[in-house]
């Protein structure tokens, strides 16, 4: 494979990734490296292009992030991302400031020069997406503002093309900036002259070759959900293991209505073979009696890389092969400084076999790409995310008790029947349908009742990282109030249709 030409230096957000995976989307290589790994990394590469990303530090905060100084002196395009450009700014001459009146968080509409390089092509006025407590008030010597805020509060965007320098404090790299793609683009092609050296195929290449260097001769086991990541790494590692792999199934007592026999058809089509460990009670137990989101994160981690720690023993196993992705690990902290939003159940076990994560820089989108390309039914490569501790963090205010769990099985089931029945469970990225045990007063029959409510929530997204809440047509929420509250300990049900940020896909 060529040099990589894309140097994206982490600087601690939570869109590094995104960054990367967007411009493999685009047909482009990246190398994402922290400031420091980077610095070491310049010493023997030479990039076309520089990206800084942005990170929720502040360029006034002891310790923030440094990307190597050297950068400037290399007369390579430098694009900073929010935070990346603050640093630009702060390091050059320029003044960044934390104003109430400049944040924003969310969406925004932004003006553009669109006679700058970075903007060329795009609409003079157009939505953005930004998330920011300081921004750049003054843009160093040499520099011009090329974009502003509809109020012209925020500077927007700033450009030195006779230094090659070029920053945004929005992020181009989320879904929800209208063009953020064609600016993107506007960077790496007509600025950088990078030339496209990615694409999807040579995933499955990339991930049997690394599999095969790692493995020879070994055997393992692979965490398998029936989800579309463990399904799809499954069909993409099983030849280069053949009989070598086991594939382990937690019934955690957690899973949704029917979910084993589908687990069990999506086993078959990876072409591995499936092993079912039931550990309802186990899982019970340590959970007990929690109601803390994370704890109950916590409890249900320690459990699951225990099986897996007894299953790789009966099988002899010396790997474990688990489907984290590259969000996994930054809503769990794994990936560059990103805060920690949730402890994903699959990263971070260390357990006492080797684990492989072979598909920890890919994103969802590109997994459902490999799916398709290994010929997987749709049922799998379109396959709704389902969390790993399952209905337990979708039982809220009260603990996850084996009644709970039923309760919110049930309702999962009938909400899933209806949005088929009425053809919108396609129209979704995620359903998540939840118990909230905060009682409210109701009538069933002619008597009161002081019972639960279900919480409904469709969500529209591309990677999860941001997400939109959908608005599900009144007549199918009618048909779900109607259906769900039948049920004796449900009088209520709520349609939850909050973005991400603020809100996160699940309650939990
Ligand atoms: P959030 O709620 O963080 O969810 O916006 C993003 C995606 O991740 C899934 N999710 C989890 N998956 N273990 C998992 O395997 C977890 O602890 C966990 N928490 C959230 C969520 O369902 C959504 O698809």
């Amino acid at each position: 494979m060529k040099q990589i030409q894309i140097l994206i230096v982490d600087m601690g957000s939570q869109y590094t990734l995104v960054i990367g995976r967007t411009l493999r989307e685009l047909g482009y290589r990246s190398a994402i490296l922290s400031p420091g790994k980077a610095e070491s990394w310049l010493k023997s590469n030479k990039p076309s292009a520089i990206i800084l990303s942005g990170g929720s530090a502040s360029v006034y905060e002891e310790n923030s992030p440094q990307p190597p100084k050297n950068i400037f002196k290399m007369n390579v395009p430098i694009l900073g991302v929010c935070y990346g450009m603050q640093w630009i700014a702060h390091t050059i001459g320029g003044e960044v400031i934390s104003h109430h009146e400049r944040k924003e968080y969310g969406e925004a509409v932004a003006q553009f020069d669109t006679k700058d390089p970075l903007f060329y092509g795009i609409k003079k006025k157009n939505v953005v997406w930004a998330s920011h407590g300081d921004s750049v008030e003054k843009v160093p010597a040499g520099f011009k503002v090329v974009a502003r805020s509809e109020d012209g509060k925020v500077i927007e965007a700033m450009s030195n093309p006779a230094k090659k320098i070029w920053g945004v404090q929005f992020h181009p790299e989320v879904t929800h900036t209208k063009e953020g793609k064609k600016i993107i683009i506007n960077f790496i092609d007509r600025i950088a002259k990078c030339e496209k050296d990615w694409q999807p195929a040579d995933m499955i290449d990339d991930i049997r070759n690394e599999i095969a260097k790692a493995t020879q001769n070994k055997k393992a086991i692979i965490g398998f959900s029936g989800g579309v990541d463990s399904t799809t790494l499954s069909a993409a590692i099983a030849p280069v293991f053949q009989k070598n792999i086991l594939a382990i199934c937690i019934d955690t007592g957690g899973l949704r209505r029917n979910e084993i026999e589908e687990i069990k058809l999506n086993a078959k089509a990876a072409g591995v073979k499936l092993k079912i460990v039931k550990a309802a009670k186990r899982f019970q137990k340590a959970i007990g009696k929690q109601t803390h989101s994370e704890l109950k994160r916590r409890n249900f981690k320690k459990i699951y890389g225990r099986i897996f720690e007894e299953e790789a023993k009966r099988f002899k196993a010396d790997l474990i092969v688990q489907g984290s992705l590259a969000t996994d690990l930054i809503e769990s902290g794994s990936a560059g400084k990103a805060d920690l939003i949730k402890s994903h159940h699959n990263v971070g076990l260390n357990l006492n076999v080797k684990e492989l994560h072979p598909f920890r820089n890919l994103f969802k989108y590109e997994v459902r790409e490999l799916a398709r390309q290994l010929k997987l039914p749709e049922s799998i490569s379109e396959r709704q995310p389902f969390p790993g501790p399952g209905l337990f963090i979708r039982v809220i205010g009260e603990p996850p008790t084996k009644d709970k769990l039923d309760i919110v099985r049930w309702a999962d089931g009938e909400v899933t029947d209806i949005l088929k029945r009425n053809k919108v469970f396609q129209d979704v990225s995620q359903l998540i349908v939840a118990l909230d045990c905060q009682r409210t007063v109701g009538i069933k029959g002619d008597g009161r009742v002081y019972a639960y409510s279900i919480i409904v929530r469709g969500v529209k997204t591309l990677d999860f990282m941001t997400a939109e809440g959908y608005q599900f047509p009144a007549n199918v929420r009618r048909e779900i109030s109607n259906t769900v509250t039948k049920h004796p300990k449900i009088v209520r049900v709520f349609f939850d249709e909050t973005n991400k940020p603020p809100a996160t896909t699940e309650m939990e």
